[in-house]
């Protein structure tokens, strides 16, 4: 029999030296992993036998987001795109306090949409891994769990504790530009971007995109928390949202949402520190769509009025039905997934040329396009219209209720006029068409004119951020 009190009567010497030896063991493992750490990136091959099971000891559970999280969503957030919340801007800019305006400010690009890619080998990939700080091991085990797609990639895709493929160090900074410190013009601040996640602790500005508002849940701060490592005091956090519509991420609105970040940027511009539109055209852009002539001539009857090529059949508005309407009425040629009545041309004229190009050579034999948004909201103005004013197609839009600050005026037919789609037959049949190309004279001699809101500044990303740095 074991004498229990004996046993853990241990004595103050020996309890002392007992302490002292769990402390050293603790301090010669830290060492360790410091010694690992601080050498970088260990070209660290993994065995990919089949021996390697899954690790299931610390699994990682993530609710789905379903669209009936949203319209059950406490705050009511459905038509929040429209009516926007007063956010109150950040008076205090990006505050940076341990460095001097003389030293490079190193912004840390945190993006995962890219991983998504589907075409990742991640059997290859897992191969070489780099290390990362510990506190970033919940983030890894997410973006394993969830992008590593199917059973057989996940089970070949073992990434050892702490390490992480290397492709992800690499992935949202091209090598040309790893370590060179740039410039921006007006304020001579000076800056390096990296993805090395080993540096993730050194960076000043975390620069962070899409997948950190992919999430929802019912109440602030609206992302997995779990997810994120903790914020370290000197690293300032810059969001940019600017993919989306607001209706698809409506917590992204709120100002509890916003107010996480030091900076913001994107669209719709009344929401962000920053503004930025989701398509930028430049004025070398806009001068190019002056010189593209009408894709159908304008004094000539068609045999097919209008056509689009359409593939997000779940809109969050009503295209559907209008182009139900359109192909009933007129005869409307549908390209895309949605009510497809034409085959996109795919032989030798078209094999290897960009998508675009291929679309736009499709809508120019008609004089109209239909151009209706995914969802109405303001801001939210995507490639659609600009394909077609590439294409020399006259625009039928419906979307975002600013788009006159988008797209010059006269470029496009707002479906809004139209009460029906009688009305709308009606005036492709008899409009004249050439009204449409006019507004290319004006622009042409002053491109600034394009447009109020979709001008990209000249300066790069990470300038219009370091704009608002403020050494203290
Ligand atoms: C990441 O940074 C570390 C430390 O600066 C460096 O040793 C390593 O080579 C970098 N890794 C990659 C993949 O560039
Ligand atoms: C690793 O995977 C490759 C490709 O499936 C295979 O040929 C090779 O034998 C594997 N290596 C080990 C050590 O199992």
């Amino acid at each position: 029999m074991i004498n229990l009190c004996s046993s853990v009567a241990i004595s103050k010497r020996s309890l002392r030296q007992l302490v002292a030896v769990a402390l050293a063991g603790v301090i010669i493992v830290w060492l360790m992993f410091i010694q690992l750490y601080s050498k970088g990136v260990v070209e660290h091959i993994v065995d990919n036998g089949t021996q390697m099971e899954a690790d299931q000891s610390n699994p990682v559970h993530f609710s789905e987001q379903t669209d009936a999280d949203f319209y059950t969503d406490p705050y009511q957030l459905k038509d929040i795109c429209n009516k926007l919340p007063e956010t109150p801007k950040h008076p205090r800019g990006i505050l940076i306090s341990h460095k001097t305006s003389a030293e490079p400010l190193k912004i840390f690009i945190w993006r995962q949409m890219t991983y998504m890619d589907p075409q990742t080998d991640w059997r290859k990939e897992s191969l070489t891994l780099c290390p990362f700080p510990p506190e970033l091991q919940p983030f890894f085990d997410f973006i394993r769990a969830s992008h590593v797609y199917g059973d057989q990639a996940v089970n070949l895709a073992q990434w050892e504790q702490g390490f992480a493929p290397c492709f992800f160090f690499n992935k949202n900074v091209p090598e040309w530009q790893k370590n060179q410190i740039n410039t921006c013009g007006s304020s001579n601040l000076k800056y390096i971007t990296t993805s090395n996640y080993t540096e993730f602790r050194d960076a000043d500005i975390i620069y962070m995109d899409y997948p950190f508002y992919n999430y929802m849940a019912g109440k602030a701060p609206f992302w997995d928390v779990r997810r994120l490592p903790p914020r370290i005091s000197h690293q300032r956090w810059v969001l940019e949202y600017g993919r989306e519509s607001i209706a698809n991420y409506p917590h992204v609105a709120l100002p509890s949402f916003l107010q996480q970040f030091d900076l913001t940027m994107g669209a719709p511009a009344p929401l962000f520190d920053v503004p930025y539109p989701l398509l930028p055209v430049s004025e070398e852009m806009a001068r190019r769509y002056t010189e593209v002539k009408p894709a159908f001539p304008v004094d000539k009857k068609p045999d097919n009025y209008v056509a689009f090529v359409i593939s997000n059949c779940q809109p969050r508005n009503d295209r559907n039905e209008l182009i139900a309407d359109l192909i009933k009425k007129i005869g409307a040629h549908s390209y895309g997934k949605c009510q497809n009545n034409r085959k996109m041309p795919d032989d030798e004229t078209t094999k290897g040329r960009p998508w675009e190009e291929v679309k736009q050579e499709v809508l120019a034999q008609y004089p109209y396009t239909l151009v209706v948004e995914n969802s109405n909201c303001v801001g939210y103005v995507t490639e659609k219209i600009y394909d077609a004013l590439a294409a020399g197609v006259i625009p039928l839009y419906e979307g975002a209720s600013d788009i006159a600050d988008y797209v010059p005026k006269g470029s496009y037919v707002p479906l809004e006029n139209f009460k029906n789609t009688d009305e709308l037959v009606k005036f492709m049949k008899e409009a004249d068409r050439s009204e449409f190309y006019k507004w290319k004279e004006e622009i042409k001699a002053d491109p600034s004119k394009f447009c109020k809101s979709c001008h990209q500044g000249k300066e790069p990303l990470e300038c219009r951020i370091l704009n608002h740095v403020h050494f203290v």
